[in-house]
């Protein structure tokens, strides 16, 4: 848990320009926000037979499987544990989230890193509902419901539809959170999210690995 490691240290003003998000983890996001779109909107308004829904399903199924890998044995800031915080650091970064200066994270913050985990795991709950999910339309049926009851298929298809809702609403409180630090902090995530390079403040962690420390510091 980084309850002790310093990436955005405020006693520490001195600016650097890292590499931050890695290519493969740039690839994933965009992947995943491909995927999702396309999948949630072919599930609620796509033709009769959701072939399409299904192999967008799988998309997500296939990246979230990728994530797991990348949050456990890739590298730096992308490990689940480089943005696991604790209570107290929760709520130290929770007073200063309202102050109108850009916060130079380093990585997922703690409450954007509450919502990626939320992200995480209703996307994975959805697709894996969507497995079981037969909604009695002799048209569409989850590849998996055939291999269990009727009452666990019903309460697959039930949850499907309802976790499109809560993915709906975490998306558009991720996208407002993006446009918050935009806005009001002076913070664009997005181009970090795009080329990978992003400004942050404090002493270097020594965990930072020299090569993503971009020379001169910037600000
Ligand atoms: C994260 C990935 C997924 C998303 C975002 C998603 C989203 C949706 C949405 C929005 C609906 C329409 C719900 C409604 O009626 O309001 C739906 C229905 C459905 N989905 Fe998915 N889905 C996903 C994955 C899957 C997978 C992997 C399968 C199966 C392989 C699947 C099978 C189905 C089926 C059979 C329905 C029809 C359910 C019904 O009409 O009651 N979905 N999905
Ligand atoms: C279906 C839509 C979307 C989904 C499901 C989604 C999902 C995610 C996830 C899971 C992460 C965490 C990355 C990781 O460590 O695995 C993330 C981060 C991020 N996403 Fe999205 N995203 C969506 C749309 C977008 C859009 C449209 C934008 C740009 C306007 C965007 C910008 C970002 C940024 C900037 C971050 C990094 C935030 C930070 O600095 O902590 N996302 N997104």
């Amino acid at each position: 848990m980084r309850e002790t490691r310093q990436t955005s240290d405020p006693q520490n003003t001195a600016l650097h320009r890292i590499r931050l998000w890695d290519p493969a983890l740039r690839l994933f996001h965009w992947s995943l926000v491909t995927s999702v779109c396309t999948g949630w909107y072919l599930g609620r308004f796509g033709p009769g037979i959701m072939t399409l829904h299904f192999y967008a399903g799988y998309a997500v199924i296939a990246l979230l499987v990728f994530r797991l890998i990348w949050g456990l044995f890739g590298r730096w800031p992308a490990r689940f544990w480089d943005f696991l915080y604790g209570p107290r650091r929760t709520a130290q970064y929770m007073r200063s989230m309202f102050v109108r200066r850009p916060s130079y994270w380093a990585g997922h913050n703690p409450i954007g890193a509450l919502s990626v985990f939320a992200l995480l795991a209703a996307l994975a709950m959805q697709a894996t509902t969507g497995l079981f999910t037969d909604p009695d339309d002799f048209l569409n049926r989850g590849p998996l419901a055939d291999y269990v009851s009727d009452d666990w298929v019903a309460w697959a298809s039930n949850w499907h539809v309802t976790l499109s809702k809560v993915v709906l609403a975490l998306v558009a409180l991720h996208l407002a959170a993006i446009l918050f630090y935009r806005v009001w902090k002076g913070e664009n995530l997005v181009a970090a999210m795009i080329h990978g390079r992003k400004t942050v403040r404090g002493a270097v962690p020594q965990d930072i690995p020299a090569d993503r420390v971009i020379d001169p510091p910037q600000g």
